[in-house]
């Protein structure tokens, strides 16, 4: 945490800041709206929800007790207590009632849930009619076998990656009922930003970062970014805007 935090700001744990939230909500509209934000994280992108996107209520969910409770204290530190509330949960189907919320966001979370059709289904389950799911995620940009750089990243990483390719969105979402579908691939993008944050890793951030995670971790680390930037010049891995619509009358 510490370190995601250090290389791409307060409150995340994803690339790109608020600029890159602007972005995939670009055009849709949170004023006064119900917003419930998978995979939370450290927070930031909900407080950012309520101060700059007007949410009237965000809800964070995330699996871990140690980011809720960061959430608590971030909410705090912004004075957005009123416009937010944290829950920690299992990993599984949502636990809100039907039509609970106008407008379904992720940041760079639902890559940890394997099925994206049971998740489709779900999150079409709890916006209203009229609602929109819109979020950004780690896509595979292959449908059947990761390259051998690919596997060597998702090894150095060492998480529960449960990447998905763009056709499997697209019919996830296209099966669950949802319109208005975009997918908007983020590749070129990454590509320069991957580059400019290994490149502070390994410079201007270094001897912060060493001293709040130990040079061994540090250096691990620099080395999941060199992976992880074959991988995406290789195209194998995609960051990529999703968004789709639950139709007014359904
Ligand atoms: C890469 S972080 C992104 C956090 C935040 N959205 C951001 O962009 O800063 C992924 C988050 O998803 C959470 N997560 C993993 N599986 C989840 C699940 N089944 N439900 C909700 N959150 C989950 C993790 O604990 C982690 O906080």
């Amino acid at each position: 945490m510490a370190f995601l935090e250090a290389v791409w700001g307060e409150g995340f744990m994803s690339p790109g800041g608020t600029d890159e939230v602007d972005r995939y909500l670009a055009g849709i509209s949170l004023d006064e709206k119900s917003v419930l934000d998978i995979g939370c994280g450290l927070g930031g992108i909900d407080i950012h929800l309520v101060q700059q996107h007007g949410a009237a209520l965000v809800t964070g969910i995330d699996v871990d007790p140690a980011l809720i409770e960061r959430c608590n204290l971030l909410a705090q530190k912004y004075n957005v207590v009123a416009q937010s509330r944290f829950v920690c949960v299992d990993p599984g189907p949502l636990s809100f009632d039907s039509e609970s919320f106008d407008i379904v966001t992720s940041k760079d979370s639902i890559i940890h849930i394997a099925n994206k059709h049971d998740l489709a289904v779900d999150v079409y389950r709890v916006l209203k009619p009229g609602g929109w799911f819109v979020a950004s995620d780690w896509l595979a940009g292959y449908d059947g076998e990761p390259s051998r750089e690919m596997q060597e990243y998702l090894i150095a990483e060492g998480l529960d990656f449960g990447l998905a390719s763009a056709n499997t969105y697209l019919d996830a979402l296209e099966s669950a009922g949802f319109t208005d579908i975009e997918i908007s691939d983020r590749n070129d993008w990454y590509r320069q930003q991957a580059r400019e944050e290994r490149e502070q890793m390994g410079g201007v951030l270094y001897d912060g970062l060493a001293s709040k995670v130990g040079t061994e971790f540090l250096e691990h680390e620099i080395d999941v970014w060199d992976k992880m930037i074959i991988s995406i010049d290789q195209g194998q891995l995609r960051p990529t805007h999703l968004r789709g619509r639950k139709p007014e009358l359904v």
